[in-house]
């Protein structure tokens, strides 16, 4: 059993606000705040002293990141953002084929593609839902090379069954945008088939702004020559070689200088705390609010946009009002804090949230619309 009121009081914000906007960016728990200023109390008292130390630190955040998502550590890169993950991505395959999408992606996804002018074809979503197999199925002379698409969607919380696309996909890319799934829903790479993916720390993960995970497939480091790299691309950095340029045999050639440590930290330490308390509790307890959210919505004949059957849940709860943007900025002036998205109130608990926080949202919305 979880003690959620004990891990609520990781979250300090949780006495102040009704935070229920984890899919624009979360709170980081104390524990992970802690790791990452470790980092800055070696940094003042011992600067490079510690340099060997915090490299073995973050080869082992690599070996963890890379356990939790099925992947080998050489295929695991630390990046700053979902964005600069996905340019690393479509630097490698953009000039490959047709790229299918869908319209209901966050810009991160497609932006690095279209501005490297890749054949892009966005598909329109049915309720709320994309299904790639028809598009895949009548691809027939294979104009579509990579398969595009977010785990989970920003506007909606449309939850893609990516392990389906992976039976289906043939020869073609599976390039995955993680942001709004990673952290609490399970993914497997190799068991799914994904070839690349991108991510970021500072959502579902609850490691701050600034990091990115990149997952390549390791068939495809080797087979695609990257257009940049840095000093630390090379084998041995160390011998600061400024005659040649050799390449890294693993991601890790995409980290192009000295690394941005606490970052790496803090998603180490993220990724720590959440198994900790164990990721089916994690997904559990995001499930039971949810549940406890869609109850309230429809006893108060809200209508709801997001697909809910059962694999297409996520974290993410979108309910339909005119006017989102003044009613969540009076929301906000209430200490709720929640989000307009995709033409209605969107809501994303985490964890350490509660039905009371739920309930106090139900409340000053009914408040607020009168
Ligand atoms: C699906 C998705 N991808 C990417 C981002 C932004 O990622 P980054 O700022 O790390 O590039 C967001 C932000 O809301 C998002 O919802």
């Amino acid at each position: 059993m979880v003690d959620w009121k004990k891990i609520r009081k990781d979250f300090p914000i949780a006495k102040r606000f009704t935070y229920l906007d984890h899919a624009s960016a979360s709170p980081m728990p104390k524990p992970v705040y802690e790791a990452a200023l470790r980092y800055y109390d070696e940094l003042v008292g011992f600067a490079d002293f510690s340099w060997n130390r915090w490299i073995s630190r973050r080869e082992e955040v690599r070996r963890k990141v890379a356990t939790f998502i099925g992947a080998e550590a050489e295929e695991v890169a630390f990046t700053s953002s979902t964005s600069h993950g996905m340019n690393l991505i479509a630097e490698l395959i953009a000039d490959q084929g047709g790229v299918l999408t869908n319209t209901l992606e966050f810009p991160a996804t497609t932006v690095p593609w279209i501005h490297r002018r890749a054949k892009m074809r966005f598909l329109k979503p049915a309720n709320g839902v994309i299904d790639y197999a028809p598009h895949l199925s009548a691809d027939g002379t294979g104009t579509v090379k990579t398969i595009l698409t977010s785990f989970v969607q920003y506007q909606n919380g449309f939850r893609q069954d990516l392990e389906a696309i992976g039976k289906i996909k043939g020869n073609r890319f599976l390039v995955v945008n993680a942001t709004q799934g990673f952290g609490y829903l399970p993914i497997d790479v190799k068991h799914t088939g994904i070839d690349f993916l991108a991510t970021n720390s500072y959502k579902w993960l609850m490691a701050g702004y600034g990091g990115g995970i990149l997952y390549i497939n390791r068939k495809w480091i080797r087979k695609f020559q990257p257009k940049s790299a840095g000093w630390r691309s090379a084998p041995h950095p160390e011998s600061f070689d400024n005659r040649h340029a050799p390449l890294k045999r693993d991601a890790s050639r995409y980290e192009y200088g000295c690394p941005p440590f606490p970052h790496i930290f803090a998603i180490g330490a993220a990724i720590d705390y959440l198994s900790e308390i164990g990721f089916s509790n994690v997904w559990n307890r995001i499930l039971e609010l949810t549940d406890f959210l869609i109850d309230n919505l429809r006893k108060y004949d809200f209508e709801i946009l997001s697909p809910l059957s059962p694999p297409f849940r996520s974290a993410i709860v979108v309910f339909k009002v005119k006017n989102a943007q003044e009613l969540t900025d009076q929301l906000l002036a209430k200490r709720i804090y929640v989000s307009a998205r995709g033409g209605g109130i969107r809501v994303a608990p985490h964890i350490y949230n509660t039905e009371a926080d739920i309930m106090n949202l139900m409340k000053v919305l009914r408040q607020v619309m009168r």
